[in-house]
């Protein structure tokens, strides 16, 4: 269990995050929308530590991860990966390299710096990219991948990390609606699968109600929405983002099905199958 509770996180005079509390179980998908600024990332910052929280509590599996500091905040962590927009790839080495820096904080600093990885390491990496379905692409510049390719690689090198929860951060904001698809297919059968906790932050309603079992919504720091997909009204979605009347909620969407995305699927998709059903072979 993820424990937030009263969490506060201020800038200046800004509440960027504003009294959040959330109970988060073991091996749940939960996607956390509002619109630009209402707090998002700074929520995963916290509870990660890239950030220190003003005020509040963020305990998991009872531990208080708030106070950590040294070698107990490097282990912490490690047990969170992140997932980012841009990917956090380095361009210039190869995808496995890239996989295989995710077991940085696992592996000693002399080995790390001169990429001294094992046999066993490499084998996982491998691994984790078939998994993805982008084996082939192991020894290619991660930076001439697609971005749908290279969020998946974010997410092999996410895998070898052995996290016990994901945190992604608008994971498929950058992408076409195809990859957007493959990319969180990718992290839901990892979350059935491994069993780890997922929290995603995501722009697009349609994609938290499809792939998260829980939503937060947050405005001006503040959650003012949690529960299931079905419980979201089309109110509740107008006042997490803002909208009046107008409001419709396939303006948010960047599924390929919904009807009235204005999303299209390019003639030459890369060099990606076209999705039917659920692509990814995982
Ligand atoms: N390091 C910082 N210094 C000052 N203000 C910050 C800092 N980080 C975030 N903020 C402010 O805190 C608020 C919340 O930012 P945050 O990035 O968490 O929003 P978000 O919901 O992730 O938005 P977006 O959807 O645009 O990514 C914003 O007003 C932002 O300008
Ligand atoms: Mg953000």
């Amino acid at each position: 269990m993820l424990e937030i509770q009263s969490l506060t996180k201020k800038f200046g005079t800004l509440r960027a995050v504003d009294n959040v509390s959330m109970r988060i179980p073991d091996g749940a998908m939960v996607g956390i929308i509002g619109r630009s600024g209402a707090g998002k990332s700074t929520v995963l910052r916290l509870v990660n530590r890239l950030a220190d929280p003003t005020e509040g509590k963020i305990r998991f599996h009872g531990q208080d991860v708030a106070n950590l500091k040294g070698k107990a905040l490097r282990d912490w962590q490690a047990n969170c990966a992140m997932i980012f927009q841009q990917f956090n790839l380095v361009p210039r080495l190869d995808v496995l390299t890239n996989v295989m820096l995710g077991r940085l904080n696992h592996v000693g600093t002399m080995r790390s710096l001169f990429r001294l990885f094992t046999d066993k390491e490499r084998m996982d990496g491998l691994m984790a990219l078939e998994r993805l379905g982008i084996e082939q692409t192991a020894l290619q510049q991660a930076g001439t991948l697609s971005g749908g390719q290279q969020q998946r690689v974010a997410i092999a090198r996410a895998l070898v990390q052995k996290p016990k929860l994901i945190l992604a951060d608008e994971p498929i904001a950058s992408l076409d609606p195809m990859n957007a698809q493959l990319v969180m297919d990718a992290l839901k059968r990892i979350n059935q699968e491994d069993g780890i906790t997922v929290v995603c932050n995501l722009h697009t309603l349609d994609t938290a109600r499809k792939y998260c079992e829980h939503i937060v919504g947050m405005s001006a720091g503040k959650v003012i929405f949690s529960g299931g997909p079905n419980d979201l009204t089309t109110d509740q979605a107008r006042e997490i983002y803002g909208a009046g009347e107008e409001f419709n909620e396939a303006a948010t969407s960047t599924s390929i099905t919904t009807e009235g995305a204005s999303a299209e699927i390019p003639d030459e998709a890369e060099d990606e199958p076209m999705p039917s059903g659920k692509v990814v072979n995982l």
